[in-house]
């Protein structure tokens, strides 16, 4: 916590520290660039070189100069000084004070208008000037008023870009009322549970967005994806509806406008280029934050890492379509200006096509499908991947003046990475006890004494080996006052290639093997203060349910009514983790095991959060001599042979709830979510309060 509010604060000084060293143009530059450009487009003066010096040096340039500003009204002594001081600073000339407030009437003296030059046949590559131009009123007021109209897309779309970051700090700020409100004041949960309370969370904060499907995927075979909550899609998409008003706001030509040779669509292209390239970079800082475990605003809004990684793949997709589009419009300037090959061998245009081509690579390689089969894989490319698009705008947009907003990226990004160092380091490397059982893995962690777990957190863990110490998994886990104990079931990743090394073990399937927990990250499910609690376990989701059960029942003093669901295939699933079921102080409790094929020992596959699992398989009634047994070794506990019917289990629970229930739950995807399916379904029948915590936390 400490942490999240220096690292809060830190966001918060280089962000603010990149708006610092970012400068709006202002009026007075402008104007003195857009009357430079039409004095450079129409005459030229002798002895000077043809750059901004001839405006300070050269008395004739200074003259049409201020002549040009005094047309579009914009002589006024204000704008003399910054002349005056713009010298000083780019060339280093002392100019006299004098120079500037004679300069007009210099010019009323010894002038020449345009018309005359016209007649002369003047040409100004040929010819050099030893007098001061009247221009052409009109024109000097269009380029003053198209180089302010030209540049201020860059300043507003800067203001447009923090306006984007601002709609999440915003979003952030509700979250974290909502919910720390129920945190803090635990009596507004029956206060304002009215019929407002209850709609809302039934039609908007609670439900999958169609259907059921939430912690289960979305099965396309190639295209499968997870599909965020409803109220995940809502904010979404209203920040997609923004991103596109803030490309699209005040992009409009103007009428004759020169710089733009009058060339609407050049003009246009130039400006929504310029748009999407701004708003992408000041994304991008807020991108690396929402993609990080260390994130502040984790436990600042209580969200898990799965809805900040659902925000991170949207604002990751628009940031890069925002990227791509900057370059198809970039390309398609330097082609009207003819200068397509020069400018694309330029350095920085260079690192900017490589930072959106990283970036487009990204969308392919993120898919759901290669993160599910290939996931060390993954991670691998797209860390590379995304550090090419970060170095890759970096460089691109340093010399443009953007380089602070990326400098905020990375020391986000930076920071994560530190703190995920010194997690490992303060728990320290300590060997562990790791035992393969039937279907998992059982890793028993001396934890040292200051380490101090969240109840139904998770944590990551490394294995010390050479060949995958770098891997880091994510476990929920148990915890005693000397080690943390996680359950780990045997896939085909680092859980298999430890499993095979522990069969391989001549002297029985457990060894010593030195490991090391980053963590504990999540956050506690706020059931404190319900009069009734349900937890209901799916296989290997045990382990988080039973050390929050746990932990009630040592708080509880018998006020709340406690009910532990533990819905698991067959007898062995339990026998591994009966110890943690021997004595537990079962008042005002109950613990009910459901074993859904008491008779097939045949088949050794758990059930976990990440899979979807088919636990709707039908039990069998055969044998149930094995589950007789069980009961009577472990009176306290209800045993069942049969799945239970989610519809009535809930019911039965809500009516004999006293005045607040809570659900919570970890299990499978397909029950998690039919759980949810349920309870949102309920939750308006009953006068009671009715909550539901899913602390299954999926994000690939
Ligand atoms: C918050 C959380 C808590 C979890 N708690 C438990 C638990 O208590 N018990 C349990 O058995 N499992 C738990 N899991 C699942 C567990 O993390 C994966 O099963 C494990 O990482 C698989 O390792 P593997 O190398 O054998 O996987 P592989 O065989 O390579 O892959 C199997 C599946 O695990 C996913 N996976 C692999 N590596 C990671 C990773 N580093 N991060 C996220 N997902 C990964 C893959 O996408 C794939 O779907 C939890 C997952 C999360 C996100
Ligand atoms: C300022 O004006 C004086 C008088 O015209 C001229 O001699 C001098 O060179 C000018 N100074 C500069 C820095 O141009
Ligand atoms: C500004 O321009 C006006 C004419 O538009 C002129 O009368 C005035 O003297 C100018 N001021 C300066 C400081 O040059
Ligand atoms: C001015 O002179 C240059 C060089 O001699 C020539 O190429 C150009 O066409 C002339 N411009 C006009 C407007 O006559
Ligand atoms: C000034 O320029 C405008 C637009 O090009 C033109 O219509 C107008 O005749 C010009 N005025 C003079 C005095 O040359």
């Amino acid at each position: 916590m400490n942490l999240s509010i220096f690292f809060a604060l830190y966001f918060l000084v280089t962000g603010a520290d990149a708006f610092r060293k970012w400068h709006p143009y202002g009026h007075d530059y402008l104007a003195h660039i857009g009357c430079g450009i039409y004095i450079s487009r129409t005459v030229t003066f002798a002895d000077t070189k043809n750059n901004y010096i001839k405006f300070c040096n050269n008395r004739n340039g200074l003259a049409t100069m201020v002549g040009c500003l005094a047309d579009a009204n914009y002589n006024s002594t204000r704008m003399l000084r910054y002349l005056q001081m713009s010298c000083m600073k780019d060339f280093e000339i002392e100019v006299p004070w004098e120079n500037y407030t004679t300069a007009y009437s210099y010019l009323l003296q010894s002038g020449v208008t345009l018309k005359l030059l016209r007649d002369r046949k003047y040409n100004s590559t040929k010819e050099r000037l030893k007098t001061p131009v009247y221009l052409n009123k009109t024109m000097s007021t269009l380029y003053v008023k198209a180089e302010q109209h030209y540049l201020d897309i860059y300043s507003n779309s800067m203001y447009y870009g923090i306006g984007t970051v601002a709609y999440w700090g915003l979003v952030c700020v509700i979250g974290a009322i909502a919910n720390w409100s129920m945190i803090l004041f635990p009596s507004l949960r029956i206060a304002i549970d009215g019929r407002v309370s209850k709609l809302w969370r039934k039609w908007v904060t609670l439900p999958a967005l169609f259907g059921k499907k939430k912690t289960a995927m979305q099965r396309l075979g190639f295209f499968s994806m997870l599909i965020p909550s409803r109220i995940e899609s809502i904010v979404s998409l209203l920040f997609i509806a923004l991103l596109i008003a803030v490309n699209a706001a005040e992009l409009h030509f103007l009428e004759g406008d020169p710089i733009f040779k009058n060339s609407r669509k050049y003009a246009l292209i130039k400006y929504f280029s310029i748009r999407t390239g701004v708003v992408c970079t000041v994304l991008i800082p807020v991108l690396l934050l929402f993609g990080g475990r260390n994130n502040f605003l984790m436990w600042l809004t209580r969200w898990k890492y799965s809805t900040f990684v659902a925000y991170h793949r949207w604002i990751g997709r628009w940031v890069v379509l925002m990227a791509f589009l900057h370059s198809v419009g970039y390309t398609e300037v330097f082609i009207i200006r003819e200068q397509y090959a020069e400018e694309m061998a330029e350095n920085y245009v260079i690192w900017g096509v490589v930072g959106t081509v990283c970036g487009c690579l990204i969308l392919f390689q993120g898919l759901l499908y290669l993160r599910r089969n290939w996931y060390e894989t993954f991670l691998v490319i797209h860390i590379l991947l995304a550090v090419f698009f970060v170095v890759g705008t970096w460089y691109h947009v340093i010399r443009l003046g953007y380089g602070q907003i990326m400098f905020a990226a990375v020391a986000v990004w930076g920071f994560d990475r530190i703190v995920r160092i010194a997690r490992i380091m303060m728990f320290g490397f300590p060997e562990a006890q790791v035992t393969l059982l039937k279907d998992k893995l059982e890793v028993i962690v001396p934890r040292p004494r200051h380490w101090k777990p969240i109840v139904g957190g998770y944590v990551w863990i490394y294995f010390g080996d050479m060949k995958y110490f770098w891997q880091a998994h994510p476990f929920t886990y148990m915890h005693d006052e000397n080690n943390v104990m996680l359950y780990c079931t045997v896939h085909s990743g680092v859980t298999e290639k430890i499993a095979k090394k522990l069969r391989a073990n001549p002297s029985g399937p457990s060894m010593k093997m030195r490991v090391t927990l980053e963590g504990p990250y999540g956050t506690s499910s706020p059931i404190e203060h319900h009069s009734d609690v349900v937890f209901v376990a799916g296989g290997n989701g045990i382990p988080g349910m039973l050390n929050e059960f746990k932990h009630l029942l040592k708080k509880q003093d018998c006020k709340q009514r406690l009910q532990l669901n533990w819905i698991i295939r067959e007898a062995f699933n339990f026998e591994e983790m009966a110890k943690y079921f021997a004595e537990l102080p079962l008042l005002n409790a109950e613990v009910n095991i459901y074993i859904t094929r008491p008779a097939s020992f045949e088949s050794p596959i758990g059930l976990d959060a990440s899979n979807d699992g088919d636990y709707k398989t039908e039990a069998k009634s055969d044998t149930l001599s094995g589950i007789s047994l069980l009961q009577s070794d472990y009176p306290e506990l209800n045993f069942f042979s049969l799945r239970p019917d989610m519809n009535t289990l809930v019911q039965k629970d809500i009516d004999d709830a006293a005045n607040s229930v809570a659900f919570v739950t970890c299990g499978p995807a397909v029950m998690v979510d039919e759980l949810r399916a349920i309870i949102v379904e309920k939750i308006d029948l009953t006068k009671k309060r009715v909550d539901f915590y899913d602390t299954v936390d999926v994000w690939n």
